[in-house]
């Protein structure tokens, strides 16, 4: 295949453009990434060089062809059970809490946000383990879980919920069995009672309000911010505060932190955090 050059300035408006509107920081380390990422596309629509594709994206006024570039950009990597920690604290700790806590006589929902969902392995996990962890308990508690993310690919793919048989590999067996219809080649698909249980949407973290009504128990968005830089994230986290409930919790990536300097939530442990005060700003 052809390889079109970037230049220097090409890189430098195209990242500008993605930092603006997505927040995702893309450094100079990241050039060969982007050219690659974007070649194919820019040559199945007949340009010959990163300016005209520039133009071309910023002048759709429907706003498509920026989604379909950040698609192309934005890295979806994931798998289920990813930092399996998060999820065996989920089910001994918050979920007993948050059962054993007056909201559960209050509110019936047990609301979470998987901010960040990419192909919705992360999203599906949370269902399986909150079906695990509710299975047979009588509790009047019913978890819904919100799946975002910028990449319409991505939540295609979410919605569908078929993986191969690498892709399910994270998964236990006898789970697999349970809440995936199972093919002879070790692939499966998401069963239907997992997928009532999640709503993929796309939102876009840079989004200055976004559009719930209510407020979260918990919020998972891991290796997501290590694409933005200290001001975007820092932002992020504010937005995130306004919509979680008082002392709710908030899971971020193993590689990630939210900094010293950050009164709105309490280090539990590592990247594990509790949101604090009850005014949001
Ligand atoms: C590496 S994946 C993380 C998936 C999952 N949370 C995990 O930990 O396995 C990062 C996701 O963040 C999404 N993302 C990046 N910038 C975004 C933005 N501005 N708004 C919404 N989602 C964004 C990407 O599309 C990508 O799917």
């Amino acid at each position: 295949m052809n390889m079109i050059e970037i230049n220097d300035k090409e890189f430098r408006k195209i990242s500008s453009l993605v930092y603006d509107r997505f927040g995702i920081n893309l450094t100079e380390k990241k050039k060969a990434l982007v050219r690659g990422r974007l070649n194919k596309l820019i040559l199945s629509l007949d340009f010959s060089s990163f300016s005209e594709y520039f133009d071309y994206v910023t002048k759709d006024s429907s706003g498509q062809k920026i989604l379909d570039m950040v698609d192309k950009i934005s890295t979806n990597h994931s798998y289920f059970f990813r930092e399996k920690d998060h999820f065996t604290y989920l089910s001994e700790t918050v979920l007993p809490a948050i059962c054993n806590s007056p909201r559960a006589d209050n509110d019936k929902k047990i609301r979470i946000w998987c901010a960040g969902c990419a192909n919705g392995q992360e999203a599906y996990t949370l269902a399986i383990v909150l079906r695990e962890f509710f299975g047979d308990r009588n509790s009047q508690l019913k978890p819904a879980i919100l799946a975002t993310d910028i990449s319409v690919t991505a939540l295609k793919n979410a919605i569908e919920g078929y993986y191969t048989e690498e892709g399910l590999s994270g998964v236990p067996k006898n789970l697999q069995q349970k809440y995936f219809n199972m093919n002879k080649d070790g692939s499966g698909t998401a069963k239907k009672e997992l997928k009532d249980m999640i709503l993929f949407k796309r939102l876009n973290f840079m989004n200055q309000n976004f559009p719930f009504k209510n407020k979260f128990d918990i919020v998972f968005c891991r290796n997501v911010m290590i694409y933005f830089d200290n001001e975007t994230k820092d932002q992020l986290v504010t937005k995130f505060h306004r919509y979680m409930l008082d002392k709710s919790w908030l899971f971020i990536g193993h590689s990630e932190t939210l900094g010293r300097s950050n009164n709105d939530f309490t280090y539990i442990k590592p990247s594990t955090y509790l949101r604090v005060g009850s005014v949001s700003r």
